[in-house]
């Protein structure tokens, strides 16, 4: 079974999906890790983000970059959104997230266009989305944990930049495959999130039955 779950920025799909994954004991893939690599190995090669040919070039990023901890970081978020728009970075990562969605006994991927271009196929897709205040809350607190410097209002308005980039952009825009079931987290925990997407997971399993 492979399992889509797309959504914004800060929307908790990650841990939607990593719960999925446990659940169902399937690998899991955070495609947005891909773009953050490409981000900062732009900035590693003293390239710039919105130039295609710089972004293209930071594609052959080593793996051992995606084990790096600062690429959580906010500042690599806005990298990776700033590469994504461009169609050649896209197309160097498609055929690594397609073998992966084409594991033997399914997978689950977290991203923005996994149902709609990587896996258009795949028989559960999720869209989880949540209110942008309460995505910039989560968010906040996450870069707080870690130390990061940074104010709701600056998280707030990156949200709001990286929200239109993300949707707005000519290649693979971040929106909802027609056939994605719509869970908005906005009033649940991470547990009743997990809970609410498992029981998604199931309907439409009993449908494809
Ligand atoms: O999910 P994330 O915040 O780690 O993603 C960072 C950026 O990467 C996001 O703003 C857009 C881009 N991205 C994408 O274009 N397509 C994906 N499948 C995943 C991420």
């Amino acid at each position: 079974m492979i399992i889509a779950v797309d959504g914004p920025t800060a929307s908790g799909k990650g841990t939607i999906a990593k719960g999925l994954a446990r659940h169902y004991q399937l690998p899991h893939l955070d495609t947005g890790l891909l773009y953050r690599a490409v981000g900062r190995q732009v900035r590693l090669n003293g390239g710039d983000p919105d130039d295609p040919l710089d972004a293209a070039r930071a594609c052959e990023f080593p793996d051992s970059l995606l084990a790096e901890p600062m690429l959580r970081t906010e500042a690599v978020g806005a990298l990776a959104s700033r590469v994504s728009v461009h169609k050649r970075v896209r197309a160097a990562l498609l055929a690594r997230q397609r073998a992966f969605a084409a594991r033997p006994g399914g997978a689950v991927l977290d991203g923005r266009d996994i149902g709609t271009v990587i896996a258009p196929d795949a028989p559960v897709k999720l869209f989880v989305t949540a209110s942008l205040e309460a995505r910039a809350m989560r968010r906040f607190r996450e870069s707080q944990s870690r130390g990061e410097d940074v104010t709701l209002d600056a998280i707030h308005a990156d949200l709001v930049r990286r929200d239109a980039r993300d949707r707005n952009r000519a290649e693979a825009p971040l929106v909802e495959a027609a056939d994605a079931m719509v869970l908005d987290n906005s009033d649940l925990d991470a547990a009743e999130s997990l809970a609410a997407a498992i029981a998604l997971v199931e309907r439409r399993r009993g449908e494809q039955a």
